[in-house]
């Protein structure tokens, strides 16, 4: 029988292998290796991977397709097929203060190649090809899937091996340092450590992280709304340095807070009683919500792991509203069109929750939904529209971390 996924997979996998083709010099008998690497869903635990806290997000069945080969020399060939773009770079000398030469979507690429070099890898020269279903600027990680999938293909043409958690930790470095997005390890986790049919359970400071099965009789469904795309860049870095700052003012309280994963509700009346001042620059009073959310939504993570493993449906989706409720009013980071659609879809046929998945200023929504009603849910969501425009919407389910499709010497593709 034919399986869409696959199909889907595999014209991703031929298109790439086609440009490589095309690539100049492509004379080269080196075999081709082609990877695909996810992108992810949160299911709750937003904003507090860099807080040192919890989250529970799940890597889904859309990917960044990336085939390539070495080619000697220390030249980067690589083409995106979707932006029909092409970018070089050498190998030599790589480093994040010339990024800004780079394409943006080039950064994310040279940027894990670099982050390698740190690793102590000796590179050679590659030519590379992408392309990808992960939907960009959406909040569903198509950055942290491009730099998982740079990284593992250019481990696998070099036959070389990295363990899981240090690539992830790699490619953070890369989107940290060379592209200047101060993101935790959240996505890049999920895109090198998923499970498929699982939820990753991660403790952001230990890295400790257990898979917990996701329940038969869920159905997760990612909403985009008709809006602009995702700017999130400074406003994440805002919220983040917010956080750091509300951890250093807690300290002064309480000595051995290091994060805001150090912090219970009890602990935030300090904050409470100085909301008349500021901090660094900070009225102390976004420092307190800031800080609101980050403790509640720990609590969130872990309460909506036990309901999963309890199978209390009700329970997961209620979590799931209220992390939005929160991200919306204490985090301040959802927009109003994200608040209406979130709004607008919990009364669905099946709906048990929905929330504005990760770093928002935009981006989507995931909508937890009861799998007997997911086909009356998405009929009725498709109908729902703004300004007379529909949203994409499209069901999602947990797939394995990134992967090797396949090795084959050039003559086969
Ligand atoms: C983005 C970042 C993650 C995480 C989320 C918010 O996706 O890349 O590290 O901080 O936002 O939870």
């Amino acid at each position: 029988m034919s399986d869409p996924v696959q199909n889907g997979l595999d014209a991703m996998r031929r298109a790439t292998c086609e440009a490589l083709e095309r690539a100049p010099g492509a004379g080269s008998g080196d075999p081709v290796v082609t990877v695909a690497a996810p992108g992810r869903v949160n299911l709750i635990g937003e904003h507090t991977d860099y807080n040192d806290g919890y989250v529970l997000p799940a890597a889904i069945d859309r990917w960044v397709v990336m085939s390539g080969r070495r080619w000697g020399g220390s030249e980067v060939w690589v083409r995106a097929l979707d932006r029909q773009e092409e970018a070089r770079f050498s190998l030599d000398g790589l480093s994040p203060d010339r990024a800004g030469e780079l394409p943006d979507w080039a950064r994310y690429v040279a940027g894990t190649l670099w982050s390698l070099q740190l690793e102590g890898f000796q590179l050679e020269g590659m030519a590379l090809a992408f392309t990808g279903s992960v939907p960009q600027g959406m909040g569903l990680s198509s950055s942290a899937a491009l730099e998982v999938a740079t990284g593992q293909l250019a481990l696998t043409l070099h036959q070389a091996e990295l363990a899981p958690l240090r690539l992830a930790q790699a490619a953070q470095r890369a989107e940290n340092q060379f592209v200047g997005v101060a993101c935790g390890i959240m996505d890049q986790f999920t895109a090198t450590l998923g499970e498929a049919g699982h939820a990753l359970l991660l403790d952001c400071r230990s890295l400790e992280y257990r898979a917990l099965p996701i329940p038969e009789t869920l159905t997760f469904f990612v909403v985009h709304p008709p809006q602009g795309r995702t700017l999130a860049g400074s406003g994440y870095n805002r919220r983040r340095q917010e956080c750091e700052a509300a951890a250093q003012l807690l300290a002064q309280a309480k000595p051995g807070v290091k994060a805001l994963r150090d912090v219970t509700s009890d602990d935030l009346r300090f904050l409470e009683a100085r909301v008349g001042e500021s901090f660094r620059g900070h009225p102390v009073a976004t420092l307190h919500r800031r800080a609101r959310h980050v403790v509640e939504e720990n609590g969130r993570v872990l309460a909506l792991a036990q309901a999963l493993e309890q199978g209390h449906l009700e329970t997961v989706g209620r979590l799931v509203s209220e992390s939005h409720q929160s991200l919306r009013d204490l985090f301040q980071v959802s927009t109003p069109t994200i608040d209406r659609w979130v709004e607008a879809l919990i009364h669905l046929p099946g709906c048990l929750g929905a929330r504005l998945v990760g770093g928002g200023f935009g981006g989507s929504i995931l909508a937890v939904v009861r799998r007997e009603a997911a086909g009356a849910f998405q009929d009725q969501a498709a109908n729902l529209t703004e300004g007379g425009e529909a949203a994409h919407l499209f069901p999602c389910r947990p797939v394995d971390g990134v992967r090797v499709l396949g090795m084959v010497s050039k003559s086969e593709t």
